[in-house]
């Protein structure tokens, strides 16, 4: 993976496979501490002990195609290559929390790439999903919560190509000014 943005669309996934109804994408940049932290939580099934025990291990996966699970431990090596970590919370039957620290001005710290892009992908593709972003850059918060974005929609669909470039350009431009 070369951007933070692909990483967290692979583990956003977990979520969305694990059931989640609800997700939480939280991204922190904070120049004083040097810090850059990604966290996504969810309301998903869970994993059990033995599982989330083994989950930095490649050859932990419950997916069938293929034996090995590469999302968790990508994202820990991209993590510790800056000097930061990954930490893993997650209980059977309440949910699960992932939270990537990272090196904000470490030189192997990956970019963030196309953040709108993603996260107008992980809306649309699951409309059924709440979603809750949050961007924070040296204390000014930007927040997108798709239960509020419905509210507004008013019952038209919000994966719709129109809504989607709409949401994109919102974000974008958000982003921008953070
Ligand atoms: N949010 C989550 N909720 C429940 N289980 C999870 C979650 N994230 C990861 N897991 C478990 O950890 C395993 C490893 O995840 P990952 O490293 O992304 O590899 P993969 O998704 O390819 O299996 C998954 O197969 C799943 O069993
Ligand atoms: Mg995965």
């Amino acid at each position: 993976m070369i951007e933070l943005s692909l990483h967290l669309l692979d583990i956003a996934q977990n979520s969305i496979v694990a059931g989640a109804k609800t997700i939480g994408i939280t991204i922190v940049e904070d120049t004083e501490t040097d810090t850059l932290s990604i966290e996504i939580t969810d309301d998903g099934k869970g994993m059990p002990p033995e599982v989330l025990a083994g989950v930095m291990d490649p050859y932990t996966t419950s997916r069938t195609t293929r034996k090995v699970g590469l999302g968790l431990p990508l994202l820990n090596d991209a993590c510790k290559s800056t000097g930061g970590k990954l930490s893993i919370d997650s209980e059977l039957g309440k949910g699960t929390e992932v939270l990537a620290t990272l090196g904000l001005t470490h030189i192997d710290r990956q970019p963030l790439g196309d953040m709108a892009g993603v996260i107008v992908m992980l809306i649309t593709a699951n409309p059924l999903i709440r979603f809750i972003y949050t961007h924070t850059k040296n204390g000014n918060e930007y927040k997108l919560d798709t239960l509020e974005v419905n509210e507004v929609l008013d019952g038209m669909p919000i994966n719709t190509p129109q809504v989607g470039k709409m949401l994109k350009e919102m974000i974008s431009s958000n982003l921008e000014e953070l």
